[in-house]
């Protein structure tokens, strides 16, 4: 399904991204869900699907994790079934996601799926996160109130909520509807019908973790062994201070291995070309020979990018799932990188280097791209 979405992007960017919510009201126009409940339920039963059941009785919270054996104890208010990277795993859902895409790849993050039965919603809380979330079958009140200091609170250890905010926004969604959050926005989302809501994610890495991340770089790629000297060290009168000079001195050793573009660009493309979420990766059985790609290729086949994973470009450089891809040939690999099917015609003349085609062959035989009969 082509999803087309109607936003003026430039006013989006300027007015709201990051800064302010906003109810778009029919962003998609006849909307059709790309899941039924059936299959949102079918998913939450599987062991690499991560998903979450929610529910409420008299004030008192629950949540369960999947995987889910049945739903049969379920009665028919207050709960909601969360299933989270859904664009993993069902390849229609994963269209939902091509929209966005004028925020860039790299800070998308998953798509979460959520049906909910009338009342049934996570309660009052914040996100860290950016996320559109798009109103699919049945309706359902949601409420964003302003961005100011809030008090969390854990009504079941595994779900954080704020106190009841006053409304900046205020609507009954219906299909089609898109509701964007900044990180920090309150809100809460409660079912007035059988409803599915699909919300869209985006991601900022913390310092820490992008510290903690090049650190790994820096262990595995043996970097940064060059030591601390002082050949011109002076007679001084405090023995255990450590002076400013000396501070400098050391944090600029640090800040050499961070500053060094090759260093730095090649660790963030592998670092943030990393799915957060599990891939349904299926390696073909047996392997494609290269010969038999270009064949497939030349025949008018396509291949598709797996859901989920994250394709990057840094400078001349492309990334796929935390690894670059090492060619010469730069316009077939940013193929790669911009579409999400690529054609003979994309890749161009590369498909006649032998070399280009062995890491197509290998890409394919990882389960990345596969070949859409
Ligand atoms: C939901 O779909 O119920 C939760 C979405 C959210 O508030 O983050
Ligand atoms: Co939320």
């Amino acid at each position: 399904m082509d999803y087309q979405l109607e936003l003026d992007w430039n006013d989006f960017l300027a007015n709201y991204w990051q800064k302010r919510p906003l109810l778009i009201k029919r962003g998609f126009k006849n909307f059709i869900d790309p899941i039924s409940p059936d299959e949102l339920a079918g998913l939450a039963m599987e062991n690499e699907v991560d998903s979450r059941l929610v529910s409420h009785h008299e004030g008192r919270w629950d949540v369960k994790h999947g995987p889910f054996q049945s739903y049969d104890h379920l009665g028919e208010n207050n709960w909601s079934i969360l299933v989270q990277a859904v664009d993993h795993w069902h390849e229609p859902s994963a269209h939902l996601m091509r929209p966005f895409r004028s925020i860039p790849d790299w800070r998308m993050d998953d798509l979460m799926i959520s049906f909910s039965v009338p009342g049934g919603g996570v309660g009052p809380h914040l996100d860290q996160y950016d996320v559109f979330i798009i109103q699919g079958t049945g309706r359902r009140r949601w409420r964003v109130g302003e961005k100011i200091a809030m008090k969390q609170h854990c009504p079941h250890p595994d779900l954080l909520q704020v106190e009841p905010f006053d409304a900046i926004i205020d609507d009954e969604m219906e299909p089609g509807d898109i509701l964007y959050i900044p990180p920090g926005f309150p809100h809460e989302g409660y079912s007035l019908e059988s409803s599915l809501n699909y919300s869209v994610g985006f991601r900022a890495p913390s310092s820490r973790e992008m510290v903690s991340g090049f650190a790994d770089y820096v262990l595995s790629r043996e970097l940064g062994g060059r030591r601390y000297s002082d050949p011109d060290l002076k007679l001084r009168e405090h023995p255990a201070k450590i002076e400013q000079h000396e501070l400098d001195g050391l944090r600029n050793m640090m800040l050499d291995l961070v500053g060094n573009p090759e260093h730095f660009n090649n660790w963030l493309g592998e670092f943030i070309s990393q799915s957060r979420h599990e891939l349904d990766l299926a390696p073909p059985e047996p392997p494609y020979q290269a010969g038999e790609v270009h064949e497939l290729l030349e025949a008018g086949e396509t291949l598709q990018r797996l859901g989920g994973l994250k394709v990057l470009r840094i400078g001349d450089r492309c990334y796929v799932n935390g690894e670059a891809m090492i060619t010469d040939q730069l316009a077939a690999v940013d193929a790669l990188t911009r579409h999400t099917i690529v054609t003979q015609e994309l890749l161009g003349e590369a498909l006649d280097d032998p070399s280009f085609l062995a890491l197509l062959a290998a890409l394919v035989n990882s389960g990345y791209w596969y070949f859409n009969d």
